[in-house]
């Protein structure tokens, strides 16, 4: 039987595609689906065969349309903070995964949905995509890190706007903001994200988990983000795919790295 009763986990060349599949709530993030992402990204950290990872949603419809509204209405003073913090824990696990993730955005990213996509390193979106934090309309807010990750990825003031008047935006949009990457036909969206990752992965793997490192420094404040640059610069001259990959430039051939 599968771990999972809410993801869908499919491994396609080194690239686990993880569907969160519950396409009749428009894949809304229940808790037990939020406790499956964290199973599904840790087997992202720990499984050598698993390279990178794409996050996508089941269904024409949605990405993920939030938080589930049902199990939030449940939710007092008392057990909110633990609610809030063990889904943005999640979030952080993905957000500083050293493996490549990428939100394949298929339509409705909304509250807890838009709040996955941007803790992904990258977001690739369907001409359908829709994208919002509509808390303020449930008397609510942000909890899974969108008010720091919205607010990092587009600026103060648009994320100020977005938040407050809980504006759906189109992927358009999404793009003009820096929300997404890159927007395509449906049927291109997968291939898009492949195409994206399957790059990535010709690359250094050493180097790329170090690039998420200290990128993810700039917006840690208790990490001096230049010395953490310099300190990855220095890790990735004494490996073996530094080696190879500058011998291979001089010697006019393709790299082949061993992610050592
Ligand atoms: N939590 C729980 N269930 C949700 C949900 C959510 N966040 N979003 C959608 N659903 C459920 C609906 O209740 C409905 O279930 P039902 O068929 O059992 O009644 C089903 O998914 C389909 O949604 P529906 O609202 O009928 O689709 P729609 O096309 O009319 O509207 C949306 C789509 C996305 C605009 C609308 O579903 C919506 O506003 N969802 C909530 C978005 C939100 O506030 N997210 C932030 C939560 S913190």
């Amino acid at each position: 039987m599968s771990l999972y009763e809410n993801l869908l986990l499919n491994l396609e060349n080194g690239i686990l595609i993880i569907t969160i599949n519950r396409a009749d709530k428009l894949n809304a993030l229940n808790i037990d689906t939020i406790k499956e992402i964290k199973a599904a990204i840790q087997q992202v950290y720990d499984d050598p065969a698993v390279k990178g990872a794409i996050f996508i949603g089941a269904g024409e419809k949605a990405f993920v349309a939030g938080a589930d509204i049902s199990e939030i209405a449940e939710l007092s003073d008392v057990n909110a903070r633990g609610f809030a913090e063990r889904g943005q824990e999640v979030f952080s696990m993905i957000e500083r995964c050293t493996k490549p993730v990428i939100a394949a955005v298929n339509g409705f990213a909304l509250g807890g949905g838009c709040e996955l996509a941007m803790a992904c390193h990258m977001r690739v979106a369907s001409e359908s995509a829709r994208f919002g934090q509509p808390e303020v309309n449930l008397g609510l807010i942000p909890g899974y890190g969108g008010t720091q990750r919205l607010t990092q990825l587009i600026g103060k003031g648009k994320a100020m706007e977005l938040m407050m008047t809980a504006d759906m935006i189109g992927a358009a949009e999404a793009k003009a903001l820096g929300l997404v990457n890159h927007v395509v036909p449906a049927v291109e969206l997968m291939p898009k994200c492949m195409e994206i990752l399957s790059k990535i992965l010709t690359k250094a793997p050493l180097a790329i988990g170090l690039v998420i490192d200290c990128v993810n420094a700039v917006y840690d404040k208790d990490e001096d983000g230049y010395q953490t640059e310099a300190n990855s610069f220095a890790r990735c001259c004494s490996s073996e795919d530094f080696v190879e990959g500058t011998n291979a430039f001089l010697e006019k051939r393709k790299a082949v790295f061993k992610g050592a």
